[in-house]
């Protein structure tokens, strides 16, 4: 039996520090998703490493400095739809090999991530403009 938290089976800080450094990069130069950022990346790395954090079962960081992250509510003023969502899952899944993450451990972590990223689509793919 394993008693960890996931957090914990990742290596923990250090490893959700290197997940967000290689993820960032990869969304900013993504034709698809890269344009809805601001250019000044370190605030969202920072809130997003806070995110992580919490989201892997580790201390409560997101919420004790931004109170409830109410993902989905603060992703709609961005029009996510499923080919946005499936880029940020590419440059996720490239990121979580740039940080060194292997086997089942890594599995979870996408899946995770994988039903996140469904949840914060809230735009037909084939609207009308
Ligand atoms: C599905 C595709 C996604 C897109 C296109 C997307 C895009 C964005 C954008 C544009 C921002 C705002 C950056 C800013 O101006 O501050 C943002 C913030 C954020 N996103 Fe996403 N996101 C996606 C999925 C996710 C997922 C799956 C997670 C978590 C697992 C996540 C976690 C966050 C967090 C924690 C923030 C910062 C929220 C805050 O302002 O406190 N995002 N995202």
């Amino acid at each position: 039996m394993n008693y960890q938290t996931l957090y914990e089976q990742m290596g923990g800080a250090e490893t959700v520090r290197r997940l967000v450094e290689a993820f960032y990069p990869r969304v900013q130069a993504d034709p698809e998703i890269g344009p809805l950022f601001p250019p000044d990346i370190t605030p969202v790395m920072e809130k997003q490493y806070l995110f992580l954090t919490q989201f892997f079962g580790g201390p409560a960081l997101y919420n004790e400095q931004h109170g409830h992250p109410m993902l989905r509510m603060r992703h709609m003023p961005f029009p996510i739809d499923a080919r946005r969502a499936a880029a940020w899952l590419r440059c996720m899944n490239a990121a979580l090999d740039e940080a060194g993450l292997t086997g089942t451990v890594r599995d979870e972590v996408y899946q995770r991530l994988a039903f996140t990223a469904g949840h914060m689509i809230n735009t037909d793919e084939n609207r009308q403009p």
